[in-house]
């Protein structure tokens, strides 16, 4: 069977960054060390004025085109994976297609267009869907683009405002990838749920705490779905796993939770046996609180192991580096959490040809998807490709008062008009209204 998979990817940020601990943490009258340590966070990405989702998606499609001498001949569909959509009617993938028009010499007429929703897990789905549209047939020799793009804003004061972010992920999709190979075998994890919602409206309803049990009961039930098709997971079967990462303290819960899973059973639980014990089994209890108080105390242990922490920092670790400096993309966020694990694999000169990871989703509402994903030959030249750090690097850092005006500027209640902090080239940019109340773009070099 010919692999199918991601062929390629990229990383757009927004060009603006809030410092968490230096900048938002004393205005919050907060510890500094609840953002690094506690959330993980360093920084977040935000939009310039003239950035939104379509400028962000376009400016990393073309970048993802031009480095791979794709013509949109070649791209037979176009789905974006977003929940900061601000039309309920004309997809994203439209504006996006429109704004690769003006820098392609050709168009995307016979390509087939949608807008993914579900929360964070979108990206996934339409990877999915590229995926299966492949194996179908129905491709015509050409790849798909998926774009995940978000501007991950909350309300003031909200409990979400230090977990914010913006940008987009660009991917190919294709027959014989340059990157990963996606596994046939998926497990879901889906309820219906209320932890996260925008019911048309643009900053989000969060139950923040309970957004964070259901993230880990679905991320369980997706696990044991994955094993009832691909047999049980051992922590030899991979080499990192990219969670979603809503914000890095999210992934370091449930990789606990998934490492208890994983070594229940095997040799690994026996040698850590001596140290903390084994794992307390629901049928030795009388009752439910008495078990779940014995599960605690084994998780405490078992978080503090040399041979937990050895695991975490060789497999999860490497997921977080570009999270910590960006805050949560949505949709983005687990296949930037993708790039960043290649990314410091390549940095430190490993070969990952033919390794697995194991890539967990989640969106709020909410459905999580547990996938394996298999490193192709050709994965060094795609990650060296990225210029994430110097994207990074270049973004206006924002003072207090630039983060208020910045905030109401993407406040779509508010009508602010907010100078922008940074000088665009060679990208996207939104260039006002039309007639019929759609967003205008246009390149600037
Ligand atoms: N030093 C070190 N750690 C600190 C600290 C300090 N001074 N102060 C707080 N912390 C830790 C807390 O212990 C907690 O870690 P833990 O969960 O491992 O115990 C973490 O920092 C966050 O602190 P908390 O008080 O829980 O933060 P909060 O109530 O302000 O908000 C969320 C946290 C996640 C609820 C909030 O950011 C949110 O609503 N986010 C949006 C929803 C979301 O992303 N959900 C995830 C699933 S999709």
């Amino acid at each position: 069977m010919t692999a199918v998979g991601i062929d390629a990817i990229e990383i757009w940020t927004g060009n603006l960054k809030l410092d968490l601990p230096g900048t938002f943490a004393p205005q919050k009258g907060e510890d500094p060390e609840k953002y690094t340590k506690g959330l993980g966070l360093n920084a977040s990405s935000f939009p310039d004025s003239y950035e939104d989702i379509v400028t962000m998606a376009a400016n990393a499609a073309r970048r993802l085109m031009e480095r791979k001498g794709l013509e949109p001949d070649d791209i037979g569909r176009i789905d974006v994976a977003t929940e900061s959509a601000f039309d309920n009617s004309k997809p994203v993938s439209t504006y996006v297609a429109g704004c690769l028009e003006q820098v392609f010499g050709s168009d995307f007429h016979h390509a087939n267009k949608g807008e993914r929703k579900f929360a964070c897990i979108a990206g996934t789905q339409s990877l999915d869907d590229a995926y299966n549209w492949i194996r179908a047939g129905r491709n015509r020799g050409r790849g798909a683009l998926v774009i995940a793009t978000d501007t991950a804003l909350y309300a003031r004061g909200d409990a979400g405002e230090a977990t914010q972010g913006a940008g987009a992920v660009a991917m190919y999709i294709s027959e014989d990838p340059s990157l990963v190979e996606l596994s046939t075998d998926q497990g879901y994890g889906s309820a219906d749920e209320t932890d996260f919602l925008k019911p048309n409206q643009q900053f989000p309803s969060v139950d923040g705490k309970r957004s964070i049990q259901v993230y880990l009961a679905r991320m369980r039930e997706a696990l044991e779905d994955y094993e009832s098709v691909a047999g049980d997971v051992h922590p030899d079967d991979f080499t990192f796993a990219p969670f979603h990462t809503p914000f890095p303290g999210m992934v370091r819960r449930a990789a606990l939770l998934a490492y208890r899973h994983v070594i229940r059973d095997t040799s690994i639980e026996d040698d850590l046996a001596a140290e903390i014990g084994r794992q307390p089994r629901a049928e030795a209890f009388d009752d439910d609180e008495a078990y779940h108080d014995a599960l605690r105390e084994y998780m405490d242990a078992l978080k503090e192991t040399e041979r937990y922490q050895a695991w975490y920092d060789a497999t999860i670790d490497p997921t977080l580096t570009i999270s910590r400096e960006v805050g949560n993309w949505y949709t983005g966020s687990v296949h930037v959490a993708r790039a960043s694990a290649l990314k410091t694999a390549f940095e430190a000169g490993r070969d990952l040809t033919g390794e697995t990871l194991l890539i967990g989703s989640y969106g709020s509402g909410a459905q999580a998807e547990i996938h394996a994903e298999t490193v192709q030959e050709g994965w060094e030249s795609e990650i060296e490709a990225l210029d994430v750090d110097e994207q990074l690097d270049a973004r206006y850092e924002l003072s207090w008062a630039d983060y208020e005006e910045i905030h109401d500027a993407h406040n779509h209640e508010m009508d602010v008009d907010v100078e922008e902090f940074t000088t665009p080239s060679d990208e996207f940019v939104f260039d006002g209204w039309g007639r019929m109340g759609e967003r205008k773009y246009r390149y600037v070099e």
